[in-house]
This record gives structure tokens, sequence and C-alpha cells, in this order.
């Protein structure tokens, strides 16, 4: 039985807008944030929000990272109050080695803002982040930014976007100009010209009223020239792109575009304005039972993210916990559902851009920090009660594989414990090869095995060493016939293995040898990424 929840939930629940900002590194994903948060008035200065990036330079320096990454925790939720909503940004690591934790986070968020580099236009680390917000379908609004530098014409960016993202653009701004002519936006949404004024501390912006554009006052204000070009171009989009329909960015067919320079706070309000207004409040989600709607009664929701904390005098650390449905309350037992167990909460935290408080009450779109002594595992879900697991949390291949080799014979309960701690906080994955019990880790980065060796030895007093294997990809197999992967894995014994939830990996060596296993095993199907466990087949 499903109850529905009052109308203060109802209405904390429809106001809330949960987001995430995704870019390749150095396309202004920081800048927009800390120009987001200027508006909402959750900061006061420029250069806030800068000490949360983590600086290539620092790549050797795994510690200098991890303390960044320390800060970072305190910006991993940035919440503000704007126009009637209540805008929760979730942060997103830009460093690649990190890519993993972006990934999970995204199945925290309810619509995403892209930032695009209008120079380099769709970047590696772009698609890999777009595939993941097109496979759930999320929402996603285009920000192109530093129109003030030269860079692609407006046609072949939205061009690029479309065929690399595989996802239908609808320009609501148009740029008049670029680098040095850079004049201004025309909003093709509003019917309004804004025009630019290099200014790194305003705050507002006025956009000028402009129904009509073949009125003359436009060759005024622009120049004859741009003027013209501004009208062909305007009909040329009106041409070639459908007319904004919200639906079809809600279902995450079509991104609206915006064009600006997050550092001149040139383009921002435009966009923080029409994301208010057509952004998805937070939405439900999928559990292996069934589906549950944020307006339901009962609290639910799932850890995406758990921080450690490195410093060995304070061993806690914090699960990041997305309220999905109902209302979460300080000190009431909640069901811990895979350890069957009741648990409460006396200092659940949330994250307002700089400040941490201990906070009484949290809604559906809510990210709220439980301090947790080893209790929690990334994806476990907590309900009032009800027995379910939140789906698609995702695990993706790992880029890089190597074998984990005990040091010290007598430590290794310790290795065995740091490492499957370390596997839960979701640092790297995990592979049980047999025979032999022989351990495989996986991580997107080199960094990560840094961070895994120092941290073995300097939390659980074990020593170990990393023996790179030559592995390309894991593979998790499905098929309609159990005796198909029966069949597969006693012909590739040598390659299978385990991963923490106890499903099969094939562990491919060369792109070769995978598309040969696809080949000559047509019924099974090979995936990259474990979210193949959202397809229900009912
Ligand atoms: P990221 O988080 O996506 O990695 O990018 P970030 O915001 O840090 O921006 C990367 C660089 O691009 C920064 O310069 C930033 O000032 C610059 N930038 C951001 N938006 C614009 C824009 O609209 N126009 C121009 N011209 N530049 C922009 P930096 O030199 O790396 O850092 P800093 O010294 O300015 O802090």
């Amino acid at each position: 039985m499903v109850f529905f929840i009052s109308m203060k939930n109802l209405e904390a629940t429809e106001k809330r807008r949960t987001f995430g900002i995704i870019s390749h590194p150095d396309a202004g994903k920081t800048t927009l944030t800390e120009k987001l948060l200027l508006f909402g008035g959750a900061i006061q200065t420029a250069g806030a929000v800068k000490n949360n990036k983590i600086k290539k330079s620092a790549t050797s320096d795994f510690m200098e990272i991890e303390k960044q990454r320390g800060i970072s925790v305190a910006t991993s939720v940035m919440a503000f109050q704007y126009h009637g909503k209540q805008i929760n940004i979730l942060d997103t690591p830009g460093h690649k080695d990190f890519a993993e934790d972006t990934f999970r986070t995204l199945t925290a968020v309810d619509s995403v803002i892209l930032v695009i580099d209008c120079a380099n236009g769709v970047e590696e680390q772009t698609k890999r982040l777009m595939e993941v917000c097109r496979m759930r379908k999320t929402p996603v609004i285009i920000f192109i930014n530093k129109l003030d530098r030269d860079g692609k014409e407006a046609f072949d960016l939205l061009d690029e976007l479309e065929k690399t993202l595989d996802i239908r653009v609808c320009p609501l701004t148009w740029p008049i100009g670029m680098g040095d002519r850079f004049q201004g936006v025309y909003n093709i949404y509003q019917k309004g010209l804004n025009l630019f004024a290099a200014n790194k501390t305003k705050i507002s912006e006025e956009v000028v009223s402009f129904e009509d554009i073949n009125n003359a006052a436009l060759d005024e204000i622009i120049g004859e020239q741009p003027a013209a070009e501004l009208r062909e171009e305007l009909a040329m989009v009106e041409g070639v792109y459908d007319g904004f329909d919200r639906n079809s960015y809600l279902a995450g067919d079509v991104a609206p575009v915006f064009f600006g320079s997050a550092v001149n706070n040139f383009g921002v309000k435009e966009l923080l304005d029409t994301f208010c207004e057509i952004s998805p409040s937070p939405r439900g989600r999928e559990t292996d039972t069934r589906f549950i709607e944020p307006s339901e009664e009962k609290f639910s929701g799932f850890v995406f993210k758990i921080h450690a904390n490195l410093d060995p005098k304070h061993r806690d650390r914090i699960a990041f916990l997305r309220i999905v449905s109902g209302r979460f309350e300080r000190n009431q037992f909640y069901y811990h559902v895979r350890s069957d167990k009741k648990m409460k909460f006396p200092n659940p935290t949330s994250f307002m851009a700089q400040d941490k408080s201990v906070i009484d009450e949290a809604f559906p779109g809510d990210v709220v920090g439980l301090y947790d002594s080893g209790n929690f595992k990334i994806g476990d879900t907590l309900s009032e009660g009800e027995k379910m697991m939140y789906q698609g949390i995702p695990s993706f291949s790992p880029e890089i594989f190597q074998e984990l080799e005990n040091l010290d014979p007598l430590k290794s309960k310790q290795l065995d414990k740091g490492v499957r701690q370390l596997i839960d906080e979701g640092v790297a994955q995990l592979f049980i090869q047999q025979p032999g019990n022989r351990k495989i880790v996986g991580t997107v980065g080199q960094l990560q095995f840094e961070v895994i060796n120092y941290r073995l030895i300097h939390e659980y007093g074990a020593n170990c060493r990393f023996v790179p294997r030559n592995y390309f990809k894991a593979c998790w197999l499905t098929a309609d016939d159990d005796a198909e992967i029966e069949r597969f894995k006693r012909a590739k014994s040598n390659h299978m293995a385990i991963d923490k939830d106890e499903n099969w990996v094939f562990l491919a060596e060369t792109p070769f040898l995978l598309s040969m296993a696809e080949q000559d095993y047509p019924k099974i199907i090979f995936h990259k990424s474990s979210e193949f466990k959202l397809q229900r087949t009912d």
C-alpha cells in the first residue's frame, strides 16, 4: 500500500532542483558554479569555489589531491535559494581519474548542465559523461562558454554536439559575433537582446526586449553588418532546429543550448532563469521491486558517494545520501536494507556552500551527509522498513587492471578488511579470479593505486604491491540462456572473475579478443557497465 504525503512535503519537493555541472576540465565548470552561487547569494566573493578544483599539476602528488578533495567535501552539495526554488548543485570532480565518482554522482541528480569550451568543442571527457546521461535519459542543458574568445562557428558547434553526443539540440540564445567582435546574445526564447559587457562582478543582466528582429533599431545598437548577419543566422536557426519543446528536454531527447562567458558573468543569469523554469523537480527512482515516487509518504534514499577521512585520528567517513521519497528526520530509526538493521543518525549534515550544518529534516532531491564508521557501501538503500534496493549505481569497466599481492602474510586479515572497505567506498573495483583467489583491482586512473597503497599502509597496517595485468576491459555478461554463459565460462575460465556483487565478469585482454568472443558467442551480451541491471524484464 502506498501513501502519499502532506502538502508541506509536496511543496518542498516541488521547489527543489537538484543537478550537476559537467565538463571536460578547463571548459569553465568551476567558474560557472561560482557565478551561479553568486546569483544565489550563497557566496559573496569571486574565487571562493576555486579551491575546490584539483589542479592538473598535482597529479603526481596524491596527498595534495586528497587535501583538495577534503576541501571539496564541504562543497559536495552547494545549495541556495533562487526565485522561490531551492537549487542543489552536486559537485562532480573534474579530474579524470575520479571519473567514477562523477558517474555515481550523476545517479543522484535530476538534470545536468554541460559546459563546452567554444574553441575546443566536444572533448573526450564530455563524451564519456554524456554517455552516462544518455543512458539514464537525464535532461541536459548545454552552456557554450568563452564566447569572449575566438572559437568555432556556432552552427559548427551545434553540428558537432548533435553528431558526437547523439542528442538533438535547440539553441535558446544566439551569439552576436565572437572573440573581439563578441557583442552579446539574442535570446530566441524570450525575444530579447542581451549586450555583452566584460564585467567580473556584476550580477544582474539587462535583457532589452526585441520582439521584432527586423526592427531598424537593431542596426543602430549592434551595427548594420552584424545585424544583417544575425538576422540571416536566426532565419537559418528557425529553418534547421525545431522550436523548444519542454517534454523533449525532460525526456532527455533534446538539449537546449545557451551561449555566454562564465568568467565575465555573461549569459549566466539567462541560463539560471531558464533552468529554474524548465528543469525537472526531483524525480522518482527504480528499485529492485518497484518504482518509488518522490511524493510517497515514507522516507527512502540511497548512498551514492562515500568520503573517507584520511586523517588516521578521525577514521569516520561521510556517506552521501540522496533522498528519493518522504521526509528524512534527524534521530529517527531507519532501515538499512542490505544489513537488515535499524540505524539512526544524530548528526545528519547539509552542505550549504561553505557551511556545514546539522539538519533536522530533508526532502526529496536533498543530499545529506551521514557520519559513518564503516556500515555503508555505495549503492546502499535506507527506508522506513520496506525491503527494496535502489538500482543503477553503475560500475563501469575500469581502464587499468593490476593484481594485488600481499607483502606481509601475517597481515592478510588487515589487507582483506582494508581492500573490502576501499571497494565499498568505490575507490576501485575488485575482481576475484579463480583458482587461487587472485585479486585483480581495476581503476579508471593510475592515481587510485597510489591512494589504495597509501591508505592500506596508514589505515590498516597492511602492505601490498600491485603487479600490472594486461587487460583491456571488464565485461558483465547476460544471455537469455544461462547454459550459454556456462559454456562461455568453461571455455574462458582463465579470464573469468567475480565482481563485488558476485556477478561473473569476462576480463578481455585486447579489443580483438573481445570482438572475437562477441562473434563466437552471439547469444551473450557483453556489457561495459553494470548498468544492465537497470533493465528490468517486466
Ligand atoms: P573547469 O572547472 O571546467 O576545469 O574550468 P575553470 O572554471 O577552472 O576554468 C578554466 C579556465 O578558463 C580558467 O582560467 C577560467 O578563468 C577560464 N574561463 C572560464 N570561463 C571563461 C570565459 O568565459 N572566458 C575566458 N576567456 N576564460 C574563461 P585559468 O587561467 O586556468 O584559471 P584562473 O587563473 O583564471 O583562475
